[in-house]
């Protein structure tokens, strides 16, 4: 089982890099609830503030870039590839090579940004090339608006991507204005399924929730 875990870095010069929230704990507990299942787990972990579990294969990258090397070929010997972690959407288009001086004779600086790959959707095609059997999961992070919910971005989203399961998690300001996701310790989730299966909801410690997930994920390997 291969997973990935944990927030990208895109660098803008040797000290300053744009990111984001992703703590990894959901990849990190998904690690150890496919572990405890009995999988061989490779753990592909960009930024995290948790430790990784150590009797998993474990292969540390920075970047979306290095992520999806380092993805796609671990994949092409994987059961089961299940992609948590935050990929940043976009890079800096060119990393300085010396620190961004903030300089009072000159404009600050304007960014330019370029489009990363979508590595999900890069290992549903690479399953279609070789015509590997293999469960491949996708995650999304949603919020609703006024014109639809989270859930149907989320279905938009599954049949976009291509992947045979979602983990769907509502993100955003919960009831108590507090962040609902983002490095806290409980998730609530929907896995939504392609074939139309389901959904299953889940709820609890970002450990139940991987339970959840591994069980869904090894009834349809029909490993349970
Ligand atoms: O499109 P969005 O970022 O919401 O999709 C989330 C899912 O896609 C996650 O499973 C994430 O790991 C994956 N993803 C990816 N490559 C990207 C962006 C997201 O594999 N560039």
């Amino acid at each position: 089982v291969v997973i990935t875990a944990g927030g990208t870095r895109e660098p803008l010069d040797p000290v300053r890099f744009l990111g984001n929230k992703s703590s990894g704990k959901q990849g990190v507990a998904l690690a150890e609830a496919a572990l405890a299942a009995g999988a061989e787990v490779i753990l592909i972990h960009a930024h995290m503030d948790v430790a990784p579990p150590s009797n998993a294969k474990l292969h540390s990258v920075d970047t979306a870039l290095e992520l999806r090397a380092a993805t796609l070929s671990a994949a092409a010997g994987a059961d089961v590839v299940i992609m948590a972690a935050a990929v940043a959407d976009f890079r800096p288009s060119t990393v300085s090579t010396g620190k961004i001086k903030k300089r009072d004779d000159a404009a600050d600086p304007v960014i330019k940004l370029v489009r990363n790959p979508d590595i999900l959707v890069e290992v549903v095609a690479h399953r279609a090339a070789q015509n590997l059997s293999q469960l491949i999961v996708g995650f999304a992070a949603e919020t609703g608006d006024d014109e639809h919910d989270a859930r149907s971005y989320a279905e938009a989203k599954l049949a976009r991507k291509g992947c045979d399961l979602l983990v769907v998690n509502e993100v955003g300001p919960g009831e108590t204005g507090q962040e609902k996701v983002f490095g806290r310790d409980g998730n609530q989730v929907e896995i939504l399924a392609r074939d139309g299966a389901g959904p299953v909801q889940a709820s609890g410690s970002k450990r139940q929730v991987a339970d959840a997930v591994v069980r869904v994920v090894a009834e349809r390997l029909g490993t349970t």
